[in-house]
């Protein structure tokens, strides 16, 4: 098994209001982004890293690379003003062959048996996500009033990675740029080409940081990993 990655980390992080790009704020003394990138730096089966960073920030980023020791990013790429720019400038840097993953800069807490389970759907079947079911009760609602309640036992709530044979991201991608869509996945590209995209159930805790809030959720599942570390 082997695959490359994309890892999108342009974004501003404007939800998280910090006043800079949050994969940049440290979890216990680390950055966001190297927990997320040590995770695929001490997996065997990925074999490049490709990130996509902002304008300007090439040698910040390089610096950190250098510091923290991480040896597998192979590119870095423009990002664009949507992330899906970022994710196609990553693209376009990929080798075009096997299996391609895309995977928020901003989740850290993703684990290498979800990506092993996720690269192997992928292979066999082209296309697949990382997902949990909802668990929350789902309602249409318009002007502050329902409209329907969604059957939750259908509803899944998507994550990243996301994994796909090359050839079919690219193809997804190009139908989109010249479409003019904007999806806020990768999935939702390729199922434009009317390609079924599969399911591997993940877990909970791969959050994606994104309001200040989910820091406190974050230091909570670092301290219990450490916890459970310890034995
Ligand atoms: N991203 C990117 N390029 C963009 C926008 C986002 O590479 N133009 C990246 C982010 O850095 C992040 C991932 O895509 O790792 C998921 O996006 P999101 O959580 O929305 O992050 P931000 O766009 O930074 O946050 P916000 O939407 O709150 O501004
Ligand atoms: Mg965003």
């Amino acid at each position: 098994m082997s695959y490359q990655v994309i890892i999108p980390a342009a974004g501003q992080g404007k939800r998280m209001r910090a006043g800079k790009n949050k994969v940049l704020l440290q979890l216990k003394d680390i950055p966001i982004l190297i927990h997320t990138l040590r995770v695929f730096e001490l997996d065997d089966a990925c074999k490049g890293i490709i990130l996509a960073i902002s304008a300007g920030d090439e040698d910040h980023f390089s610096s950190l690379l250098k510091k923290y020791r991480i040896k597998k990013v192979t590119s870095l790429v423009a990002g664009g003003n949507e992330r899906q720019h970022s994710v196609y400038n990553g693209l376009q840097a990929a080798k075009k062959e096997g299996i391609v993953l895309v995977h928020d800069a901003a989740r850290p807490f993703i684990e290498k048996r979800v990506i092993h389970e996720l690269v192997s759907v992928a292979e066999k079947d082209g296309a697949a996500v990382v997902a949990v079911p909802v668990k929350d009760t789902i309602k249409k609602v318009n002007n502050f009033e329902v409209v329907e309640t969604i059957e939750r036992s259908s509803l899944w709530a998507i994550q990243t990675p996301q994994a796909f044979r090359v050839s079919l991201l690219e193809e997804a991608h190009n139908l989109a740029l010249v479409q003019n869509f904007l999806g806020t996945d990768e999935a939702s590209l390729v199922e434009r080409l009317h390609i079924p995209v599969k399911i591997v159930e993940g877990d909970y805790d791969n959050i994606k940081l994104t309001t200040p809030e989910d820091l406190y959720f974050a230091e909570a599942i670092i301290k219990q990993r450490d916890y459970q570390k310890r034995g």
